[in-house]
């Protein structure tokens, strides 16, 4: 039976991967750590951990993913997304493990126009974007078996994000501004948790884009959600980036490329606005 550790597994998208994993037919034992469990900046503890506890595979979901946060701590930035990295790799390289490690659209700098290949070379505009990069080059060249998952724009049941950012504001406002000039694929976090399951299943290594099909703008997802919300008092208007006026900047265009997963697994992930409903079907039965 294979043993698979998950950290940062209390985080949005641990949550569903432990599920996921947990009620996955292939019957590993799976253990979920996050913050009061292991802080991965401390090299010496985060090695001796993982190494303990001699997984087969250690998934680094841990991140400072508050993208405006790093451009203003950068070095809080470096710590998580790019030593703590390194801490982790160093653990799984000690017991002999695998190591997945979870990236992000953002190390590209969104000028491509077209979708993003894996082979494609990055050049991060933000702190975020550069952390996680060196996080990125952490994990490949210190496990040699180290699986690069690059997914984007997520949201989920559990914690904050887009989608539950904007049904809390068409609560208290008749008028929402929205981003309309940033492109990218929204991704539902329970998704990329079953591609997630399936590539470590299927030994996959190297770099693999994994995002729901489709394209659109942050302004017409936002327009998605309250409409398959039936907030449809609420008005939304367009708005730049510049307009907006966030501390890190963000990618113009980084739709990620996804024949490669489909390719080796024959896995392609539904349309975001599948997704999108049947997120808000589930929520509403929650909340
Ligand atoms: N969200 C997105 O749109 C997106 C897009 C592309 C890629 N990703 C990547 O996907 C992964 C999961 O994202 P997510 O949105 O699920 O993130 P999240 O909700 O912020 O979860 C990250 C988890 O890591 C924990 N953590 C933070 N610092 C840590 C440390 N030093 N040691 C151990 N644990 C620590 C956090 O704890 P606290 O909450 O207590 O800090 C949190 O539980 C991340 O690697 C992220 O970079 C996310």
């Amino acid at each position: 039976m294979k043993r698979i550790l998950v950290i940062g597994a209390k985080g949005m998208l641990g949550r569903d991967l432990v599920e996921m994993l947990q009620s996955s037919s292939h019957h590993s034992e799976v253990i979920g750590w996050d913050l009061e469990d292991i802080d991965i900046r401390e090299e010496e503890n985060t090695l001796t951990k993982i190494a303990n506890l001699r997984p087969h595979i250690v998934i680094n979901l841990a991140a400072y993913t508050d993208v405006d946060g790093c451009e203003l701590h950068e070095e809080k930035a470096f710590a998580i997304n790019a030593e703590g990295v390194r801490h982790v790799a160093l653990g799984a390289l000690r017991c002999g493990a695998k190591i997945v490690y979870l990236s992000t659209d953002y190390i590209f700098d969104g000028k491509k126009k077209e979708p993003y290949l894996e082979i494609d070379s990055p050049n991060p505009l933000s702190v975020y974007g550069r952390s996680k990069w060196r996080g990125e080059q952490y994990a490949q060249e210190m496990v040699e078996d180290s699986l690069i998952i690059r997914t984007q724009w997520l949201y989920g049941k559990y914690g904050n994000n887009f989608v539950t950012s904007i049904l809390r504001q068409a609560k208290e406002k008749k008028v929402l501004s929205i981003v309309n000039d940033q492109i990218g694929s929204p991704t539902y976090s329970v998704d990329l948790s079953r591609a997630i399951s399936v590539l470590i299943h299927s030994d996959a290594r190297g770099i693999f884009h994994v995002a729901n099909s489709d394209l659109c703008s942050w302004y017409t997802f936002g327009q998605a959600i309250l409409k398959l919300s039936g907030r449809v008092g609420v008005r939304v208007i367009p708005i730049s980036s510049k307009e907006l006026g966030r501390p890190a900047p963000r990618p113009a265009y980084s739709v990620l490329n996804t024949q490669k997963m489909k390719r080796e697994t024959g896995m392609t992930l539904r349309p975001w606005s599948e997704a999108l409903k049947d997120y808000l079907l589930i929520r509403d039965r929650l909340f």
